[in-house]
């Protein structure tokens, strides 16, 4: 075999994986319980709003109207359904297909529009410039290899175009706790690059360069106040997130390490804890939005 082929076999096997941990559990439980809000404000921020109001025939008359967007990572579509509601003409795309099914019932309930497609982040099966909008909420992060994804990213979306992106920062809680579950976690295959390094200015800017243009970038958070304690977080993540549910597998022969990572994980929802009475916390994200550059008349 070439090392182009052994190339391609290694990176197969890898997205392989990552599709089988993102299939487990119930990713889709999480988006619609711990972070609803955040598609939305994703879709807000690209400058698509007004989801939900239809005209009498019943068509969306928000401000995506005749915009074509695309949602990468789009898991069972947080961002791409507002989107849609909104108006604009919706693709989701997304490695793991077993989440399309939540998705597709999500989008029939809220009377959403939605082009369902598997796609890796880093090879999008999709033309140059075919997009008005290209987004990705907690999602395009997880791809592997952050230069790849972003090229991607750029590609697909038309001169003048927005690229929006929310994404876990690492200071920030859900950073905390990927950084608390690493050590547990069997060591990352060689090119891979931690996701929250997505909720970093710098590093979003450097993958985008100069083909991007009018950067806009805050961190904000979002309240998560579901759980009633530390624990019941931990056990609600170790039931349904896929990531935990990996990590959990691979020291699932250790009872130590196991204890181990259960009083971490608990403990980090303890510092991050703001409540009285019930665990109260602010997750905080980067938001990055940016034109793409070369049509800077047509805007
Ligand atoms: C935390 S979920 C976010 C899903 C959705 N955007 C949301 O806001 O709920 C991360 C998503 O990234 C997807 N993903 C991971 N690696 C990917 C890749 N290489 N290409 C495309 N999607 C990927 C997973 O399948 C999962 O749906």
């Amino acid at each position: 075999m070439s090392e182009l082929t052994d190339a391609v076999e290694v990176d197969r096997a890898l997205k392989a994986r990552h599709r089988a941990m993102w299939a487990q559990g119930d990713y889709p439980a999480v988006a619609a319980e711990i972070i609803p809000e955040l598609g939305e404000v994703l879709v807000e921020a690209c400058g698509l709003r007004g989801g939900g109001e239809r005209s009498e025939t019943g068509a969306p008359r928000g401000e995506g109207r005749g915009r074509r967007l695309l949602d990468v990572a789009a898991g069972s579509g947080n961002a791409a359904i507002p989107a849609a509601l909104a108006g604009a003409s919706v693709v989701a795309c997304d490695l793991t297909p077993e989440l399309f099914e939540a998705g597709r019932r999500l989008a029939a309930q809220r009377g959403a529009e939605v082009e369902w497609r598997q796609a890796d982040a880093e090879a999008l099966p999709f033309g140059d410039g075919e997009f008005d909008t290209v987004l990705s909420c907690v999602g395009v992060m997880f791809a592997p290899h952050h230069q790849a994804a972003a090229d991607e990213l750029v590609r697909v979306c038309r001169p003048g175009g927005t690229i929006g992106l929310l994404s876990w920062t690492p200071e920030g809680f859900l950073g905390q706790m990927l950084a608390t579950m690493k050590p547990y976690a069997p060591p990352p295959p060689p090119g891979a690059q931690p996701p929250p390094l997505w909720g970093d200015e710098d590093h979003v800017r450097a993958l985008f360069g100069d083909r991007v243009t009018d950067i806009e970038a805050r961190k904000q958070t979002v309240l998560v106040d579901r759980f009633k304690s530390p624990e019941e977080f931990r056990d609600y993540f170790k039931e349904r997130y896929g990531p935990t549910i990996a990590t959990y597998r691979a020291i699932a022969d250790d009872p130590a390490r196991t204890a181990a990572l259960d009083r971490d994980l608990a403990e980090l929802a303890r510092r991050h804890d703001q409540g009285a009475g019930s665990t109260a916390m602010e997750w905080e994200y980067l938001l990055f939005t940016a034109r793409r550059s070369g049509d800077e008349v047509h805007a």
